[in-house]
């Protein structure tokens, strides 16, 4: 599978977590590309408590915490190492996480070996980063958290669209995206730019270790709400739309039936799509 540009810093970072003896060096090595917390003693059981914080938190808000969840499947896309997963492992009867790369998919089995409920659990690995190897109305609910920034604008959605055909009709799409900014002008081409030297393998290795150029090659799409509501709204209902407080987006697509909520834990570039599928 020829992958495209913007796939490689991911996959230079999962052959990095390969090449580790341990998720705690894992953490140390690369844990920023998840979480953003960097340091020589950070651990795994650290990194998994930012994740057992965030699930129920995000859950709550979103109106998506119940003990029926402990009879209802999610699929989480993107989980990396397992940060969330093991949190929704606890939560969900079953989880199948998805990722594009493999290697971070065996660390994820580990790491919820270690603080979830494994038996729970199955992989996924998204192998063109668009489509989900699941049937169609499969599980309860998906979820996706700092995923699909990571993708193209065409990517993001159909992966949006793979989210909702995965989802039986009255389950639950909870998305993560990031949404257009002025700072745009400049990080995305920058990021064009630092991500083509990421095809070069050793190069790549090295970049992928380097916290400044990898947080730039990350930047690869922005979709406005609109965007999503106008291509999958139809499949939708009890559509919102939520943000930061101090970054109201204006959705103007099929706004009247597009609620709009805050909440203070979400970062100020980024909005969540909470909908029930058809
Ligand atoms: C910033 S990490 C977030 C991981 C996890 N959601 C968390 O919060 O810890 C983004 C993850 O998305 C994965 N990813 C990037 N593009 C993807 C795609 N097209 N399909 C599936 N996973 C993808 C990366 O490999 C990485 O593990």
């Amino acid at each position: 599978m020829a992958r495209r540009a913007h796939q490689f810093p991911w996959k230079s970072a999962g052959r990095v977590s390969e090449q580790m003896l341990s998720g705690d060096d894992v953490v140390r090595a690369t844990g920023w590309v998840f979480n953003n917390a960097t340091g020589d003693s950070l651990t795994l059981a650290e990194f998994v408590a930012t994740g057992d914080e965030e699930v129920p938190a995000y859950l709550e808000t979103f109106g998506a915490r119940s003990e029926a969840n402990q009879d209802r499947a999610l699929v989480e896309i993107g989980s990396g190492i397992g940060r969330m997963t093991c949190a929704f492992t606890r939560e969900f009867g079953s989880v199948i996480a998805c990722d594009l790369d493999a290697g971070f998919l065996e660390r994820c089995y580990e790491t919820v070996g270690r603080f979830g409920k494994v038996d729970r659990l199955r992989t996924l690995e998204v192998i063109d980063g668009r489509n989900l190897d699941l049937p169609t109305d499969s599980v309860d609910v998906a979820f996706s958290y700092i995923t699909l920034q990571h993708c193209s604008r065409d990517d993001a959605l159909h992966l949006a669209g793979e989210a909702i055909r995965v989802v039986r009709p009255g389950g639950t799409v909870m998305l993560n995206f990031r949404g257009p900014a002025g700072s745009d002008a400049f990080l995305v081409p920058a990021g064009r730019l630092v991500r083509s030297m990421y095809r070069m393998p050793t190069l790549g290795g090295w970049l992928s270790r380097q916290r400044s150029f990898t947080r730039l090659a990350w930047q690869v799409s922005r979709v406005h709400p609109d965007d999503v509501i106008t291509t999958l709204g139809e499949q939708l209902r009890d559509v919102q739309v939520w943000t930061n407080p101090v970054a109201h987006v204006a959705v103007s697509g099929r706004q009247a039936e597009v609620e709009q909520r805050s909440f203070e834990g979400i970062n100020r570039h980024h909005w969540w799509l909470i909908a029930t599928v058809t």
